[in-house]
């Protein structure tokens, strides 16, 4: 795995994987690789001859510096999961080569951005959407892949390229979806994870339980608001574990359900346990 720094030396690498036939297959991360970003590894894998994955911890999603400043970082650590994992390029660019002169195409998540973890974490989802249609633009992959844990992240990528499909980059990309992986305790996999305690790992596991309670419910004929009653038990039950949003939104627009839906409807959670905030997700059908 070669490791690249800059945006001009990753364009002469990307030109000799494409003359020589190979597809791109893109990972974006912030690094503190984990199991799961190495299961997306895989799968870009699967879908290409050539995997580059990137490290940027992006200030622009960050709505505090000392969040920012917490963010884990291992440089050392990350590479050596990617390589063994089997990325062909890890591209880590400093902040002045992915925003040169402090210019940034600022991208806007519109609405959908300012709910769930846009209401918390304000103009978050902007950041993230800059930083990704940047990293689009100097790598532009045939094939991205990103998990299915920050789904509302995934659903608003998804939109994004929608709005871009006669862009140079957006026409031809294709986004691929990895599953959440999850600990054997149903604790999905995250960076914050490395940030709790013991005994926060255990209050942790309310979010992914109260998935499952919901889950339970539908599968017995039960609506919308029952399912929501019995996940919001988990919490009642387990004060510790700081309750932010639980909602059951339409995945196709990311709109409120209501009592009476029928279909396959994605339950989104977020929490905050010690000083640390989780989120998780399920699909579930009704
Ligand atoms: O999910 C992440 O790690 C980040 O939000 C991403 C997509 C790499 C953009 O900085």
């Amino acid at each position: 795995m070669k490791t690249i720094r800059t945006v001009s030396e990753l364009g002469i690498e990307l030109a000799n994987a494409r003359q020589s036939g190979k597809k791109i297959a893109f990972v974006p991360t912030m690094g503190a690789i984990h199991a799961g970003h190495l299961s997306l590894i895989e799968i870009a894998k699967k879908q290409s001859g050539f995997v580059v994955a990137s490290i940027f911890v992006n200030p622009l999603q960050f709505n505090s510096a000392s969040d920012f400043d917490r963010y884990p970082r291992n440089e050392a650590a990350d590479t050596a999961a990617l390589e063994s994992a089997g990325a062909d390029v890890l591209f880590l660019p400093s902040v002045e080569e992915i925003y040169p002169n402090g210019k940034v195409n600022t991208r806007s998540a519109g609405p959908i951005g300012d709910l769930y973890e846009g209401q918390a974490r304000k103009e978050h989802f902007d950041g993230m959407l800059t930083v990704v249609a940047r990293l689009f633009e100097i790598v532009s992959p045939d094939v991205a892949v990103f998990g299915a844990k920050d789904a509302q992240q995934l659903f608003l990528i998804r939109r994004m390229l929608q709005q871009e499909k006669n862009s140079d980059w957006g026409s031809k990309l294709q986004l691929v979806e990895g599953p959440t992986i999850r600990e054997s305790t149903g604790l999905a996999l995250s960076s914050r994870n490395q940030r709790l305690s013991t005994s926060e790992m255990q209050v942790a596991l309310s979010l992914s339980e109260a998935l499952d309670k919901a889950h339970k419910c539908a599968a017995s004929g039960e609506g919308i608001s029952s399912a929501l009653g019995e996940a919001m038990k988990v919490f009642s039950s387990n004060p510790e574990a700081k309750l932010d949003y639980l909602a059951l939104v339409n995945p196709e627009s990311f709109e409120a359900l209501e009592d009476g839906f029928k279909g396959q409807a994605l339950m989104i959670v977020a929490a905050e346990v010690g000083n640390v905030r989780l989120i998780d997700n399920r699909l579930i059908t009704f």
